[in-house]
Parts: structure tokens; C-alpha cells; sequence
């Protein structure tokens, strides 16, 4: 038998594997089983249709239908428009209601089977059909769900699904949410004895160096007439290798779901941390007389963890401080359609900056990211909730609550629990209801939810801020309605307090709350444009001046400045957060609002501003400078960085800032000439020369015990020339998904980044891809994120091109009006 398959290395691309299969079955042969037949991708080939209308029987004779493959989202291919209700939150795109249908087939010889179709996600209020049959509604936006649809369908014949989303009522989010169905859609076939959807629980009861015992409860469903025996073998692999078994016999009822508990021992475990992210595989057979009848693969990871009021969080016995930045779920100019290699790419930046946390604010995220930080090793907080009954938009989740809430955490719940990233449970938001009665009442209703579920992990909320403080920065957002503690807080709902911002309190977490663990659930909020620079840099500014204040003070560009000297009034610099946090055994980690810029929310802006300032990294994927302030911090890579860039008017005075880290002392040279050395004293975390400017070149040398570590020089930029592309991946993969970044630079004569350089850039391609996305990271652009060309931004600019199912060259050229054209080519394997 020959078969072809695709292997996830951790990080990194997709190697196709060819393997000759000579008599028996190996493990990965079975896995690979698993992943074919049970769960097919069901994305390609769908119809769709934006409408105004909401009923079904007037879209039957439509024919403006579009042809298209899932993952998709309409949103991001509107555009900005200042009178959108979406608002500023939602990034002036436009929301609306949307039809999707697919015909499809299912062989005769499956009519004995279940067939289900499962939805990753969709974004809203989506209900569904299935030949005329009408299967169901989910208002919730960010939860998978399935529906059997084996009763309805015709075996051997056309069948038609039909979905409509509708994200039409707006304002209902406050960051962007894109519409439609932007995550996987699968078709399950099993047999009717099956493990039913989310249907296995592997936790790790005792764990230590020389054995760990995995306890698997497994949920067989039975959907036949009579009653089965039945035999169900759990496999353990490792590295695709069988390590242990375990069998167990059951009778079921037809009709009916039965758990089967089975524990199995491991010697000598591998233990899953953030920096040895090791995985397991157990396989659930199921087998009557011999015969295999379902067989599903779940993932999981050993690992033992506590957080303690004194030590802060103990991985494995191991402290370990959590680096954590939260992360909305859009991809930037792909939208909120999910691509893995994209998820990939933001989570391997964030690595390379050295977090080792997540945090999905605020809804839980697609499957593929918590797989991702599975392999890779983050620490994750999987949130359910930004608000609950009380909303925070006239058509949030809030109008559902009542009705919904109890099924979406629960199904979040059993969704995510085998993921060895996920470490903590987040039950909302800044809820406002947290100040009240009613936020402790909640706070305990979904606590016992989820403890219902599953016991091994810690529940949080982001509270706004967990005690009251007489400290005019924190409480003014809240001077009517503080109390102390808060009462979601104070309630005995949560393990861990999280808080949001004020900083001002973490010193006195144990004397507040001494029987409760610490997270900083959400931190800093400084504010930064990509390559704008404003002196003097050693200035604090308050954009807005307080939360609930028109800002006024801005710049007529909406720019901000990149040196960590902004921040919201409820925030604080990126350094001063992180100072506190470091210095504390007992502040067991935080998570920096945000490790990436996302679509909406501008603040301190609106409109024309249409996508965050608040990010690391900006919408783009091109880190802000104080992204190394991070990477000194939180890795052992040598650090040195120093701006901003080198092109002002002469005798400009110029603050220098340098992170470092690895060495005493830096010293700063201007067209050769010493301008001194300095060293971080205390707990500076950056250098900063003030330097009269002077055309030329700058230069900084890293120095350890005398010895060089690193330098690094800074060049005056000439006019623009020509313009230079760079792709993250060179050779990609023709399954129709996999992407390239390319960064394009507007580049002088010598090859030196123009710093302010703001061409328009068009781009063509040839061979088999196509152009999925073009951004600049600045927040106040209006060309679509989907166009053929864009302007640089500061420099530079990002194409994102995707391969088709062909392999093949595919070759993007760049060119722009007097500057030299360049070329670049992927190969599509
Ligand atoms: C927080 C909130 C986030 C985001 C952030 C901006 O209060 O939890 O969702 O709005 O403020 O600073």
C-alpha cells in the first residue's frame, strides 16, 4: 500500500511523506485512518451569497451566488466606511447577512453510517439545513458545533446544505469579528457505535519523573436498534510509536451514551512544558469481535502544574514566570478566516519575542491555534466570555445569554480539555457585572460549570481591577461603582485573581487576597505606530487623558509615537508592568494587551483610524522596537537594538533608546567618533543618548568582559531607489492554503531602508497562486486588504501570497512609479 501524507514537524513547515506500506499496519497508518475517513475536510466548493434578506425562500432563485472555498470571511473584503455600525470597534468594515450553500454527495454503500457535518465556528447566528430539513441555530460566533444529518440525507444522491449568517445587527462586538463561516467545516462518517464529538477526557492524575498515570474517559454513543458489545482498546503512541494499551468490554443500549474509564501507565514520561512542548497520542478503537468499528485520535501532554501564593506558577517543578500577550483571532489582512500557517507564523513571532503564553481574548479560539500552541509550547488562558447578561454593545451576546451560556462554556469546555496548553479557564471580561451581587452569583454558576467538566485546571476572570484602591489612575473609571473587593473577586468563584491593569496593586496581591493565586490577566496598554518617532522620548503621555474623555490631543495624522511613552489612562508603559511582575516570585506572569495590532479598536483614535495601536507587533507581522525591550527580557538571544532611524533635519536633537541584553556596557558611535558608553543601572531596562543630529552612519557595540557581543549600525537613508522583497518561506506547499509573507522594502541606492517612505507599490503574479492579502500595519489605511497593490507604510509593506493545488514557480513582482521593479520566486511543491 502506498500513502502519501502530511507531517507537522513542531515548528515549521509541512513535509509531505511518502511511505510504503508492505503487509501489516503501522501506527501511523492508523492515525493517518483516523484523520481521512472520520473527518473529512468539508471547505471546498460552496456558493455564496451577501443579502439583505433574511428569508430563506426568497434566496432560492438567486443568481448572484459566488463561487468560493471555506474558510471565508466577507467582512474583510468591504470597505471602510466612517457610517458603518460596526463602528470603530469592528474597524468601520460592514457586517450584513450572508447564505452559503454546497451541493455534495454521499456513497450508497455509507447508508449504514452516521454522517455529521461539524462547524469550527461561525460568526453569527448561524442556522442550517440540510436538504430543506432545518437543523438548527448557533448565535455564538466562536464555538464549534455539529449536527447529525444522517436521517436527511439521500444516499447515492445530490444533497444540498444550506447556511445563513447573520451578522446584520451591529454594533455586537467591540473588536473586529469578520462574518461568515470563517473557521473549518468537517463531514464526519463513523459507524453507529462511535465516540461521540469531544467525546474522550485524558487527564494525567499522577505525574513524575519515572511514571505518569493517563486516566481516559471515553463517550461511546450508540445510535443503532439493538444493543452492542463491544470492545474498547485505548492506545498510547509516542512519536508515533505504541508504548501502552488498554482494553475494556462494554454492553450498551441502543439509543444510548455510555463513559468507559480507562487508566494507563507510562514509565519514564516526557513531560509537556513551554520549552519542550512534548505530545502524546491516544487512539480510541472501538472493535466488535476483532473487527475495528471507529477508531479517533486525541492529542494530549504530561504535565503537573500549581500556582502558588508564594512561588508563583510551578510547571513540572519548575517556576515559571508566565510572558504572556493576549491575542484577538484575526489574521490581520487575511481577516478573521482561518489559515494555519498564518496562526503559525503570528505564534512563531511571538517565540522569537520570547512569550510563552496566550491569552484568547475574549471568546474561544479556533482548534488550530490551541493545536499550535500545543506543539509549540504556550501557556494558554482559554477565555469563554467578554460579557454576560449585562451587554456591552445593543446586540451582543448579552440578548442570547439567558439561553445560550450554560451550553457554550460547556461545550468550550469539553472542546478544549485535552489541550496540555491550556492551563487556565477564563469565564469573562471586565464583566459588569463583577461589582455587584449578580457578578458573584454568575461568577459561581459558571465556575461550577466548568469544575463540572474539569477539575485539573484554574478559573480566572479579567477583572477591572479586583479591589478597589485609593489611587485616582485605577478607580476613576469606576468611582461610582467600586467596591472592595470587588464582588466576582471576593465571591469564591476563582482560583486565581486576574487582574486587569493596575499595576499600582500587584505589590499588595498577599495582604488582599491572601488565599488566592495571582495573574495579571491583562496589562500596560501603550500605544504605538511602527517607525514614528516623537522627542522628547522620556516623556509620559496619557492618551486619552482619562477613559471616559474626548481625546483631543493627538496628532492631525493619527500617529503615535514608537518609543514606550504612551499609554491609556487605565494602562502603563510596557516597562514599568513588566518591572513589577519581574521582580516577584508571587506575580506568577501576565498577559500584554496585545502581542499583535488587530482590526478595530483604534484607540486613542477613530476614524479615519481603523485597526489597533496597541499592538507589539503591527498589523503586518513587523515588530515595534519594544518588541526587543521584550526580547532582552524574556530570552537568552543576544539583544541589541537601537532607534530610531537616522534620517532628520540637521541639528535635530534626537533621543537614541538601545535594548541589550548579554553584555556590561554599550558604547555609541556617530561617523566614527565615540559618543560615550553607557550600562543599565537599577532596573533600567533601555540606554538613551540625546545626539544633535548628523547625516551618516551610527554605530553600537555590545560589549561583555571587554569582549564585543554584538554591533549594529544605523545609515542616513538616500532617496528611494528601488524596491526589495523578502519571503519568510520560499518553497510552500500546494494543498490550496499554505502562504508566503513576503515584506517589501523601499530601498536607496545602497540598499538602506528609507525610513519614512510611503510609495504605492502594485503587484502582479504569475504561476500557480494568487495574492490573499496586502498591509502596511498603518492603522489609518484605507486601501482593501485584498487589493493588488498598497502603499509602504514607514518603509515597508506585506504581500501574503497563497499556492493553489498546482505545483509550480510562482513569481510576484513588485514595481512602483521611479523606483527600480523586483522580483521573487516561491516554488510551490
Ligand atoms: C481592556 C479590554 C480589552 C481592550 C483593552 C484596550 O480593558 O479588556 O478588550 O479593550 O482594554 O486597552
Amino acid at each position: 500500500m502506498i500513502n502519501l501524507f502530511l507531517i507537522k514537524p513542531l515548528k515549521g513547515f509541512w513535509v509531505i511523506g511518502l511511505i510504503l506500506f508492505l503487509g501489516a499496519c503501522t501506527s501511523s497508518t492508523i492515525v493517518q485512518k483516523e484523520s481521512n475517513s472520520r473527518k473529512q475536510s468539508f471547505n471546498q466548493n460552496w456558493d455564496f451569497y451577501l443579502s439583505g434578506l433574511k428569508d430563506e425562500d426568497s434566496i432560492s432563485d438567486q443568481t448572484q451566488w459566488k463561487s468560493l472555498d471555506l474558510p471565508h470571511d466577507w467582512s474583510i473584503e468591504t470597505a471602510f466606511d466612517k457610517q458603518s455600525p460596526v463602528g470603530h470597534g469592528g474597524g468601520y468594515l460592514t457586517g450584513g447577512l450572508g447564505w452559503y450553500k454546497k451541493d455534495f454527495t454521499v456513497d450508497k454503500q455509507d447508508s449504514s453510517k452516521r454522517i455529521s457535518i461539524h462547524f469550527d465556528g461561525v460568526y453569527c447566528n448561524s442556522e442550517v439545513w440540510i436538504n430543506g430539513h432545518y437543523l438548527g441555530k448557533r448565535p455564538n460566533g466562536y464555538i464549534g458545533f455539529e449536527y447529525d444529518i444522517t436521517p436527511y440525507l439521500n444516499f447515492g444522491q445530490t444533497n444540498q446544505i444550506l447556511v445563513k449568517v447573520d451578522n446584520s445587527n451591529q454594533p455586537n462586538s467591540r473588536w473586529y469579528s469578520g462574518s461568515g463561516i470563517y473557521r473549518n467545516v468537517w463531514l464526519k462518517k463513523t459507524e453507529k457505535l462511535y465516540v461521540v464529538n469531544w467525546g474522550t477526557f485524558i487527564t494525567t492524575p499522577k505525574v513524575s519523573k519515572d511514571q505518569a498515570t493517563v486516566n481516559v474517559v471515553t463517550t461511546i454513543g450508540n445510535d443503532n436498534n439493538e444493543e452492542k458489545t463491544a470492545v474498547l482498546r485505548t492506545r498510547v503512541l509516542k512519536d508515533g510509536q505504541e508504548i501502552t494499551q488498554s482494553e475494556k468490554e462494554f454492553l450498551i443500549s441502543s439509543k444510548a451514551n455510555q463513559e468507559l474509564e480507562q487508566q494507563l501507565e507510562i514509565n519514564t514520561p516526557e513531560l509537556w512544558s513551554d520549552v519542550s512542548p512534548e505530545l502524546y497520542t491516544a487512539i480510541s478503537e472501538i472493535l466488535i469481535e476483532g473487527n475495528l468499528i471507529d477508531q479517533k485520535k486525541t492529542n494530549f501532554g504530561i504535565r503537573n502544574f500549581r500556582f502558588d501564593l508564594d512561588k508563583g506558577f510551578i510547571l513540572n517543578g519548575v517556576q515559571t514566570k508566565i510572558k504572556g500577550v493576549c491575542l484577538h483571532h484575526d489574521l490581520g489582512p487575511l481577516g478573521a478566516a482561518v489559515n494555519t500557517r498564518a496562526i503559525e507564523r503570528k505564534l512563531e513571532i511571538r517565540k522569537e519575542m520570547g512569550v510563552n503564553g496566550i491569552r484568547t481574548a475574549h471568546n474561544p479560539p479556533s482548534p488550530e491555534l490551541l493545536d499550535l500552541c500545543d506543539q509549540m509550547g504556550f501557556i494558554v488562558m482559554d477565555e469563554a466570555f467578554d460579557m454576560w447578561a449585562h451587554a456591552k454593545n445593543p446586540h451582543d451576546y448579552a440578548t442570547v445569554w439567558e439561553q445560550w451560556h450554560k451550553k457554550d462554556l460547556e461545550d468550550q469546555i469539553l472542546r478544549d480539555r485535552n489541550h496540555p496548553s491550556v492551563f487556565m479557564w477564563s469565564i469573562g471580561n471586565e464583566i459588569p457585572e463583577q461589582w455587584s451581587p449578580e457578578g458573584a452569583e454568575i461568577g459561581r454558576e459558571l465556575s461550577a460549570i466548568v469544575k463540572g467538566l474539569d477539575t485539573t485546571r484554574v478559573v480566572t476572570a479579567g477583572m477591572n481591577p479586583p479591589i478597589h484602591v485609593n489611587n485616582d489612575e485605577v478607580t476613576i473609571q469606576f468611582e461610582d461603582t467600586a467596591a472592595e473587593p470587588n464582588a466576582l473577586a471576593g465571591s469564591g468563584a476563582l482560583d486565581l485573581i486576574g487582574y486587569n491593569y493596575a499595576h499600582q496593586t500587584y505589590e499588595d496581591h498577599q495582604k488582599n487576597f491572601p488565599n488566592t493565586p495571582f495573574i495579571a490577566s491583562e496589562t500596560t496598554s501603550g500605544l504605538q505606530t511602527r517607525g514614528f518617532y516623537e522627542f522628547p522620548s522620556d516623556t509620559t503621555k496619557i492618551w486619552p487623558v482619562r477613559w471616559d474623555l474626548v481625546f483631543t490631543q493627538g496628532n492631525e495624522d493619527n500617529t503615535v509615537s514608537a518609543f514606550d511613552q504612551v499609554r491609556t489612562p487605565w494602562g502603563s508603559l510596557h516597562e514599568e508592568t513588566w518591572k513589577i511582575i519581574k521582580k516577584h516570585d508571587f506575580l506568577s506572569g501576565m498577559f500584554v494587551w496585545t502581542g499583535f495590532d488587530y482590526i478595530g479598536e483604534p484607540t486613542p483614535y477613530q476614524w479615519p483610524s481603523r485597526s489597533s495601536y496597541f499592538g507589539i507587533v503591527d498589523l503586518a507581522g513587523f515588530p515595534k522596537d519594544v518588541y526587543y525591550m521584550y526580547q532582552s527580557e524574556w530570552t537568552d538571544t543576544p539583544v541589541l537594538h537601537v532607534f530610531p532611524h537616522w534620517n532628520w533635519e540637521e541639528d535635530t536633537l534626537v533621543d537614541l533608546w538601545v535594548y541589550y541584553n548579554n553584555a556590561d556596557e554599550v558604547e555609541l558611535f556617530l561617523n566614527g567618533e565615540s559618543l560615550g558608553v553607557k550600562s543599565k543601572e537599577g532596573d533600567d531596562l533601555h540606554l538613551m543618548w540625546r545626539v544633535p543630529y548628523e547625516k551618516g552612519t551610527l554605530k553600537v557595540v555590545s560589549r561583555k568582559d571587554g569582549k564585543v557581543v554584538l554591533e549594529r549600525e544605523v545609515k542616513t537613508a538616500g532617496i528611494a531607489s528601488e524596491l526589495s522583497l523578502t519571503a519568510d518561506r520560499s518553497t510552500i506547499y500546494a494543498d490550496g492554503e499554505d502562504l508566503s509573507f513576503i515584506t517589501v522594502g523601499v530601498m536607496d541606492e545602497n540598499g538602506v531602508i528609507v525610513p519614512r517612505a510611503a510609495d504605492q507599490i502594485s503587484f502582479t503574479i504569475d504561476g500557480p497562486g494568487k495574492i490573499v492579502g496586502v498591509a502596511n500595519g498603518d492603522p489609518t489605511n484605507h486601501e482593501s486588504f485584498k487589493g493588488q497593490t498598497h502603499k509602504a507604510f514607514n518603509g515597508k509593506c506585506l504581500v501574503v501570497l497563497q499556492a493553489g493545488r498546482e505545483k509550480g514557480n510562482m513569481v510576484l513582482t513588485a514595481t512602483a512609479p521611479g523606483l527600480k521593479q523586483s522580483t521573487i520566486n516561491i516554488q510551490i511543491k
